[in-house]
């Protein structure tokens, strides 16, 4: 089985109404026998909308705030697993369904698979999910230096394609606006909090104690404002146990095209963006957002 670029004609799979891209689309069948359990976190969202950001406070209010969780040991994805992360390419495949069955302690894991995609006992079995968007003018210029830092990606570097790959809803886990509809439908299960990049960036330390609350877990001030100084941008740029140093000395990144902790503001696309591409998402956002399965759904940036 050969590598499967951006641009490779069987690189999107749509299932289910996701294009699921590879190699995720191997891991559907599995992903969807997962069994989750009650005290499960699992942290949901589109690529490059702060998937690593609320990880790592997530991660720091289920360990109560202890530091070290962020600062020692192995990289941050092999402390919360990516849910359908499979590698079908080596003989002895990591599967990230794998890795959660042999948790024995409080599993916190993320997932980009829009919810109908989800493990049905995800929804069913007392698990939290927190969802969170991100204006996808951001997100879209996030995974465009996503692609271009990544070498096996083989994406062309031409910004208008990505563009287009939103706006046509051909994006890799998208369409987009769908993706936010499926989670939204069980907006009544209380076991579901949606919130955005735009809320914790703005409101930081309330955004932490909302999530805290949302997960049962006491903290106290001084807890929170731990877990707020270990996950500023400037110090999770700081750690490589977040930061992707390591996949940088697998060659896996290059950081001198664009490092993972790249601009961490809301509404940089403005740098990037010429004011046609920006017309044409804004007609895209204005379109999706009058939709009535997002009537209420107040987390959209646009
Ligand atoms: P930019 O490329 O716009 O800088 P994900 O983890 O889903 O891949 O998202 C990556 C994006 O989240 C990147 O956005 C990264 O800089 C941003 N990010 C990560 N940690 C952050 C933090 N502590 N504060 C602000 N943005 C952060």
């Amino acid at each position: 089985m050969a590598m499967l670029g951006y641009h490779h004609p069987d690189y999107k799979r749509n299932t289910r109404g996701c294009n699921v891209h590879f190699p995720y689309y191997h891991s559907l069948k599995d992903v969807a026998k997962f069994e989750a359990r009650p005290d499960d976190v699992a942290i949901c969202g589109f690529p490059k909308s702060g998937t690593v950001w609320v990880c790592s406070v997530v991660g720091l209010i289920l360990h109560d705030a202890d530091p070290s969780f962020l600062l020692d040991g192995p990289p941050l994805e092999r402390k919360v697993p990516f849910l359908e992360y499979c590698t079908p390419l080596l003989q002895k495949g990591y599967r990230g369904v794998d890795t959660l069955e042999q948790t024995t302690g409080r599993r916190l894991f993320f997932s980009h698979l829009n919810c109908d995609l989800l493990p049905p006992s995800l929804l069913t079995s007392g698990a939290k999910i927190i969802y969170k968007t991100r204006n996808p003018k951001d997100s879209l210029i996030s995974l465009h230096y996503h692609h271009m830092a990544r070498p096996a990606s083989d994406y062309h570097w031409v910004l208008g394609q990505m563009v287009d790959d939103y706006s046509e809803d051909t994006v890799p886990f998208g369409p987009y606006f769908d993706h936010v509809a499926s989670f939204w439908k069980h907006r009544e299960n209380p076991n579901i909090f949606f919130t955005s990049y735009e809320a914790l960036h703005k409101n930081h330390k309330k955004t932490v104690q909302d999530f805290a609350k949302f997960l049962n877990q006491p903290l106290s001030d001084e807890q929170i404002d731990t877990i707020v100084r270990l996950t500023t941008f400037a110090a999770m740029k700081e750690n490589p146990v977040v930061n992707r140093i390591d996949k940088v000395a697998a060659g896996i990144f290059n950081f001198n095209v664009a490092p993972f902790m790249r601009k961490g503001i809301p509404g940089g696309y403005a740098d990037d963006l010429t004011q046609p591409q920006i017309q044409k998402l804004d007609n895209w956002i204005a379109l999706n957002k009058k939709r009535e399965d997002l009537r209420g759904m107040t987390s959209l940036q646009d």
